[in-house]
């Protein structure tokens, strides 16, 4: 494996063994050492978590980071291309770590450059980083990532971080609950892989009452910044939120998880319960993104 560019790409035994990587490396049973190791972090799009966790996670594993965010001070500014950007990052790192408001731009990066590829958020299409702690933190929360109830509620059609995850959840036979505005849906493409797959998925309108049955309630922000039309945003804001009163009757093991950032869809008055798990799914990045980092770097013997 070369590239992290989108959980389609991923076998079930591939994003198990990420799971074992960042198990080991959790329990400190396995020390990386990327003493040497260079890695770009180049963010064309805000980012607290993903872009503080890879440099977080290189740096505890001995490497170091440079960063760029946005074009701002760059030379892109005289006209240079995007392609001869990254054909120069390459050579002074040895991993690229990238986000971008367009989709396929990591695609692109890893057919421009020769050193590995990290797709750390691509527009509304994938976020295969996020997914993969997302799983782990399933995995650590649930112990097992097989026949679970998967609910997963907000921004369907833009949440680049859903897309990614149910992708990556399809492997292990779950069934799902999609809880979304009309016009906020999970994207067909991303059905019909389902429908192919005999997955069986539910649309729902409303988080209330559909709770009860789930493992996993994964709640996502409305993607404001991806709306052409901000009357569209008005029309659906605050219209998901998850109150600590809505928690009576959940299973014990339940679970809410979030990519975060979070706006106003979880109350904060959840945040205290015992079934919040959105701060420790934050910290989860740091290992699962140092067993990524180092087993495209070849760090695993
Ligand atoms: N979950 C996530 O991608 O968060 P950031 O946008 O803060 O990186």
């Amino acid at each position: 494996m070369k590239n992290l560019i989108s959980m389609r790409d991923l076998s079930k035994k591939e994003i198990l063994y990420f799971m074992e990587i960042a198990e080991l490396i959790e329990k400190g049973e396995l020390i990386p050492d990327m003493k040497g190791k260079l890695a770009a972090l180049l963010f064309f799009e805000p980012s607290t978590r993903t872009h503080f966790s890879f440099a977080t996670a290189m740096k505890k594993i001995g490497g170091q980071t440079i960063t760029m965010r946005g074009t701002s001070g760059t030379s892109a500014k005289k006209g240079e291309t995007f392609a001869d950007t990254l054909q120069t990052i390459a050579q002074y790192a040895e991993i690229i770590i990238m986000r971008s408001p367009v989709e396929g731009a990591a695609r692109f990066a890893s057919e421009v450059v020769d050193i590995p590829v990290v797709n750390a958020g691509d527009g509304a299409n994938q976020h295969p980083t996020q997914a993969l702690l997302d799983l782990y933190s399933i995995m650590k929360t649930q112990g097992t990532l097989e026949n679970l109830r998967i609910g997963v509620a907000g921004d369907l059609k833009f949440g680049r971080t859903v897309h990614s995850l149910v992708q990556a959840m399809s492997e292990f036979h779950p069934k799902f609950k999609f809880i979304s505005p009309s016009f906020l849906k999970m994207p067909a493409y991303i059905k019909d892989d389902l429908t192919e797959k005999n997955i069986e998925f539910e649309e729902l309108s409303e988080m209330t009452d559909n709770i009860s049955d789930l493992d996993i309630l994964y709640v996502t922000r409305i993607q404001k910044e991806r709306f052409a039309d901000l009357e569209d945003y008005e029309k659906v804001k605050g219209s998901y939120i998850l109150e600590k009163s809505m928690l009576k009757g959940v299973k014990k093991n339940f679970k809410v998880m979030h990519p975060l950032p979070r706006v106003d869809e979880i109350s904060t008055n959840v945040d205290n319960t015992e079934y919040a798990y959105y701060f420790q799914q934050a910290k989860n990045g740091v290992y699962m993104r140092q067993a990524i980092i180092t087993i495209l770097l070849g760090g695993v013997k």
